[in-house]
């Protein structure tokens, strides 16, 4: 069985002393919550993910970071690498937020090359991806998501993509308060295990994590928990409050 697995993206939001706090209460709340039953992370900004560590140490909530570079070190102004994260307590990345695909115009290729850098560098990346409002109009919801999980993935092998979570976010749902249907989601998610029971096989299609990500919020996360393929939740907005994350994690729980 998958266990479930909430993250909380905080994005650019928070402070030195928001975070930190936010952080210790996430941690306080879910004491009552058995860590066996869930697995729990919060993604601070780079510049809080030390202190944010530091504060979860004696919990077992994980931190991960928004992004990594695949450089492993030198003259890249600005960048972070795997062995940063790592040496500051990071466990999980996410790799290709559909923000940072498409605000910042990261294209597959290069997200590909993030994900096997997080995994040789002892990360667990978080795959992230959705298409576009006009692609599920124009009936290519399918065809985006499978080229992005194919070239995402290229040349890795089965035993690397083990360490892999992806998270389905359709790029309408992300910040919008419009959340895909617990169908929408299902269906998705059974095209992304399909296709990676093709690529690798069924053992690691039925072991790897699909998150849901878009709008989930505490009044919708049963019912997208609900489906037979959503194994946890990546959401934004409403992990900025401590009690909304929590209600979410008991949900998914
Ligand atoms: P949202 O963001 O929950 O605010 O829609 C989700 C995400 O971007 O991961």
């Amino acid at each position: 069985m998958r266990k479930p697995f909430v993250a909380g993206n905080w994005k650019m939001n928070t402070d030195s002393h928001s975070s930190v706090d936010m952080a210790k209460r996430i941690a306080l709340g879910s004491l009552e919550i058995a860590s066996h039953s869930v697995t729990v992370a919060v993604c601070p900004p780079f510049v809080y993910l030390q202190t944010v560590a530091k504060a979860l140490s004696a919990s077992s909530i994980a931190v991960c970071a928004q992004d990594v570079y695949y450089e492993s070190k030198g003259a890249f102004t600005g960048e972070v690498s795997a062995a940063m994260l790592k040496d500051i307590g990071c466990t999980y990345v996410l790799c290709g937020h559909s923000e940072r695909r498409h605000v910042i115009g990261e294209t597959d290729e290069l997200i590909n090359k993030k994900v096997a850098a997080a995994i040789s560098g002892g990360l667990l990346p978080i795959l992230c991806v959705g298409e576009l409002l006009s692609e599920r109009k124009a009936l290519q919801t399918s065809a985006v998501v499978s080229r992005q999980i194919k070239n995402g993935l290229a040349g890795l092998s089965a035993e690397k993509v083990s360490a892999v979570t992806i998270a389905y976010e359709p790029v309408w749902a992300i910040g919008t308060g419009l959340t895909a249907t617990p169908q929408q989601a299902q269906e998705a998610h059974d095209l992304i295990r399909k296709l990676l029971a093709g690529m690798y096989n069924g053992k690691l299609a039925e072991e790897i994590r699909i998150l849901y990500g878009g709008s989930a919020r505490p009044d919708n996360a049963e019912e997208l928990m609900a489906q037979d393929d959503v194994d946890g939740l990546l959401v934004g907005g409403a992990s900025l409050k401590a009690e909304d994350f929590l209600a979410i994690i008991r949900a998914a729980a």
